[in-house]
């Protein structure tokens, strides 16, 4: 029989084991210069309804994750919002000193659309809102922080849901009239503009499953009318920049998108592709292919189900001739957001319900126990993933300049946080090793300053560099060690083994 004290070591001994061989695939060798290029930008990001609490003040309009999150508090994990959150709408000046520390190049944040036009039309311009981003801008720049500005991070006006939101094709005047007002606004300061963050989770949880705001439940349909405004709206936004504004401002645009890299246990081509092209082209392909339009797997896929459910025409709206060469090439650069990846196979059985995203997609996803595990479920740290996702990138879509706007880890909130350390450490060495192969990459954001509202997770799932008090009102900061191993990246233009 063992004694308590021996179960105790013995019990250590497995875990450290694991842990062990669970952060083995969190580390990167490095295979060229140890040193981020000369002009590489390394920065954090966050976004607007996530920290800056103020919900309603100032003017500023009701905004779909406020209805959201207000009249469905048991569809957010702890039954909370970003009424206060990080509260960086007054306490802003405490970003700015955290920011400072860092020593960062860059900061990424989004513009509440709500406090701009609180009802999302133009007749409803709230100065106050302008002010403030005014603010935000000027003290970055007064501190040597270059302003990266994404004009949509999710938070749609309320007002303009009740026409249908993203599933009615008035929402691109919407936005080209709000993106015109922020250029004029902001536009002799900020020089890079990202559209839209991660359209795929504007669309698919929030027109397709349900789950994320609006939370409308329209599976296969809602969904793909969705991407297909998103990228009309984007399109139409680089147009008018570059022919009206451009030539004054000299700025550049781009948009951010999200996806998983796929692996294939049995090194199938197909499937890693296929996964590819439905998470990544299916927004990534109109813009950024030669060709324009949605990959062609796509297309012949869903008009085949489509049809197989008795449709006359596909449930994925293609564009016409207009469309397809008016969307081609509208962008400076590429945004990518990187978290995690999965295995990917094809499934024995048809996936999800009939019709929806993931009955096209025909993918089963699946992640490895030896992975180390954040607190989200969904993420895990295999950075070979990122260096694959990149070297798809460089192939598929000539090498364009690419952003990583975006890249975290999720914990509890502990200060001593270890395993974000790793996972930034091995991230970091995945970008390096892709300049190295050749890729263009010339800015990393980490995800994210402060620990702040993660959607319908509510505050139980920690990204933050800085923890901040939430049961003070003065909602203080406080460096994780996460946050003092970035600034050595910083300092130090590379990826120290030391933290
Ligand atoms: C990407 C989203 O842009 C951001 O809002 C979110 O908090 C992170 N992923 C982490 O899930």
């Amino acid at each position: 029989m063992l004694s308590l004290g021996q179960l105790l070591i013995f019990g250590l001994l497995v875990n450290i084991g694991s842990l062990v061989k669970s952060s083995d695939n969190c580390t990167l060798r490095p295979r060229g210069s140890t040193k981020f290029p000369k002009n590489f930008s390394l920065g954090v990001a966050t976004s607007a309804y996530q920290i800056e609490g103020g919900w309603n003040a100032d003017g500023k309009g009701p905004s779909i994750w406020d209805e959201f999150t207000h009249e469905n508090p048991d569809r957010i994990k702890d039954r909370s919002n970003g009424d206060s959150a990080a509260n960086s709408y007054q306490l802003f000046d405490l970003d700015l000193k955290a920011l400072k520390e860092l020593k960062v190049d860059h900061y990424r944040f989004s513009i509440a659309r709500t406090r701009i036009f609180p009802n999302g039309d133009v007749s409803s311009r709230n100065q106050k809102g302008i002010d403030y981003y005014n603010t935000v801008i000027d003290k970055l720049l007064a501190n040597g922080i270059e302003p990266m500005v994404t004009m949509y991070h999710w938070d749609l006006p309320a007002e303009i849901q009740k026409l249908g939101g993203f599933t009615n094709s008035v929402i691109i005047n919407y936005f080209i009239a709000y993106a015109e007002e922020l250029i004029i606004n902001f536009g002799d300061r900020v020089k890079t503009w990202i559209t839209f963050n991660e359209p795929m989770q504007t669309c698919k949880p929030g027109y397709g499953e349900g789950g994320s705001a609006p939370g409308i439940k329209s599976p296969g349909v809602g969904d793909y009318i969705c991407f297909n405004n998103i990228l009309k709206a984007h399109a139409a936004t680089y147009h008018l920049y570059r022919s009206k504004y451009f030539e004054k401002q000299g700025g550049r645009m781009g948009i951010t998108l999200d996806t998983f890299f796929g692996v294939s246990k049995t090194n199938n081509e197909a499937d890693v592709d296929r996964a590819l092209q439905y998470l990544l082209g299916i927004l990534a392909h109109p813009i950024y292919s030669k060709t324009g339009g949605y990959p062609e797997i796509m297309v012949k896929d869903i008009a085949k189900n489509s049809q197989a459910e008795g449709r006359k025409v596909s449930r994925l709206p293609d564009f016409n001739e207009y469309w397809k060469a008016t969307i081609r090439g509208t962008f400076d650069f590429l945004g990518l957001n990187f978290y995690t990846s999965k295995y990917v196979e094809r499934p024995s059985e048809p996936l999800g319900e009939n019709p929806s995203m993931l009955r096209d997609y025909d993918i089963e996803e699946t992640a490895d126990p030896k992975w180390l595990k954040a607190k989200s479920n969904w993420l895990y740290c295999y950075p070979l993933g990122l260096e694959g996702l990149l070297k798809f990138v460089r192939e598929e879509y000539d090498n364009v300049e690419v952003k990583i706007t975006e890249n975290g880890w999720s914990d509890e909130g502990e200060l001593d946080d270890n395993n974000r350390i790793l996972y930034y450490k091995s991230h970091l060495q995945a970008v390096l090793n892709a300049i190295h192969d050749g890729s263009n990459i010339t800015s990393y954001s980490a995800w994210s300053l402060v620990d702040n509202f993660e959607w319908s997770k509510g505050y139980t799932e920690k990204f933050g560099l800085y923890s901040v008090n939430m049961k003070s009102p003065k909602r203080e900061r406080v460096a994780k060690k996460s946050a003092i191993y970035y600034r050595k990246v910083i300092e130090t233009r590379s990826i120290p083994d030391e933290f």
